[in-house]
């Protein structure tokens, strides 16, 4: 069987730390309901002049490194990203350049925080039609370029930081096994950023109405997101027909460890599977996924054969899941 193996991981974290205590001098918050409603306690934050590629730049060469794999050896580079640099070009180019990937045919994906496992899917499927042998997937994000410092109900929820895997083409059980993604648009107003594209060029109104800040409504979907990740979680088990006990590590988005722990209990799956890294992170979007992995990697939480369920959710909306033999 034809199957595109994760043989490497890298992450990167910006240096700066936010705490919550920090954002009790900036808005009506405290480090208790911060905590209580989301698990978070710090988050990573990007100085001037760090961009989104400069982030993914730092994972990826880790994740090539661990690889033992040069950059002109990559035939395709897939960035998930909902904070780009620019409008245009997209990071996977600005990436390809920095890497020196001259090979690499490279764009991004724009599905909100499931952006990694949607990245995964289409390099997997690259993979596994012959079209490509070695493939660079990454996550990564610059939430604080986009978060409102004045407002109490986004601001503290989400972080910087950037995740990549390194896939290649091999015979064998291991690999990604099955990826399951999905979208329902009807709801692209719960989570949006409405300034700054062709919709809502900025203005100086623009500006003035705050429009070039992420707007979220956390409540609804804090509901769709528990029902949704649950029920993908069940058609990739059902897909491959296996059980929950058999998931090794569970690797689900960082978005909210109430959502995370409500997934576990629906799934019976106990404390030490799953993977969580929220309290110094915060939600890094399409990043949480491969920076999660490579710590769980490093840390020598995963073995050769072990079952490793990702799921993820997001703006879009958008929601996936994958399934990975390691
Ligand atoms: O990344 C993928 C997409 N995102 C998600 O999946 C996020 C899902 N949603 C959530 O994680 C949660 O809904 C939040 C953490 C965002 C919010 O928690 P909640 O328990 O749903 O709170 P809420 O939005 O219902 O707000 C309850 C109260 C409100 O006060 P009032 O209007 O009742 O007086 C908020 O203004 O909590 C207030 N509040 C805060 N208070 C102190 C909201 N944020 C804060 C804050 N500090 N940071």
């Amino acid at each position: 069987m034809i199957r595109a193996r994760i043989v490497s991981t890298g992450s990167y974290l910006p240096e700066k730390v936010l705490t919550n205590q920090d954002l009790e001098k900036m808005v009506d918050t405290s480090d208790e309901w911060i905590t209580t409603r989301t698990g978070i306690k710090e988050r990573r934050i990007t100085s001037n002049g760090e961009a989104s590629s400069t982030l993914a730049t730092h994972a990826a060469r880790s994740a090539l490194e661990m690889a033992g794999i040069s950059p002109e050896e990559l035939d395709l580079i897939i960035v998930g990203t909902m904070t780009p640099d620019m409008l245009f070009p997209s990071v996977g180019c600005l990436l390809q350049d920095k890497l020196g990937a001259k090979r690499a045919a490279a764009f991004d994906i724009f599905a909100g925080c499931t952006g990694f496992i949607y990245a995964l899917s289409v390099a997997d499927s690259f993979i596994k039609n012959g079209n490509y042998q070695k493939a660079l997937v990454v996550g990564a994000e610059n939430m604080s370029k986009i978060a409102d410092y004045q407002d109490r109900r986004t601001c503290a929820l989400f972080g910087d930081g950037a995740g990549a895997a390194v896939l290649v083409r091999e015979e064998g059980d291991r690999g990604i096994i099955s990826t399951h993604l999905h979208s329902d648009g009807r709801y692209a107003n719960l989570l949006y950023q409405p300034g700054g594209g062709t919709a809502i060029p900025a203005t100086h109104e623009s500006i003035d109405k705050r429009l070039h800040y992420l707007k979220m409504d956390g409540n609804k979907l804090f509901k769709i997101a528990v029902k949704s990740l649950e029920e993908t979680v069940l058609e990739t088990l059902a897909f491959n027909n296996i059980k929950n006990g058999e998931i090794d590590l569970f690797i689900p988005h960082q978005a909210n460890l109430r959502i995370i722990q409500a997934i576990a209990k629906r799934l019976n799956l106990p404390e030490e599977k799953v993977f969580v890294n929220i309290q110094k992170y915060g939600n890094t979007s399409s990043a949480s996924i491969p920076i999660a992995l490579d710590e769980a990697n490093r840390e020598g939480r995963i073995k050769d054969g072990d079952l490793i369920l990702f799921n993820a959710f997001g703006a879009g909306l958008t929601w996936g899941a994958a399934l990975v033999r390691w």
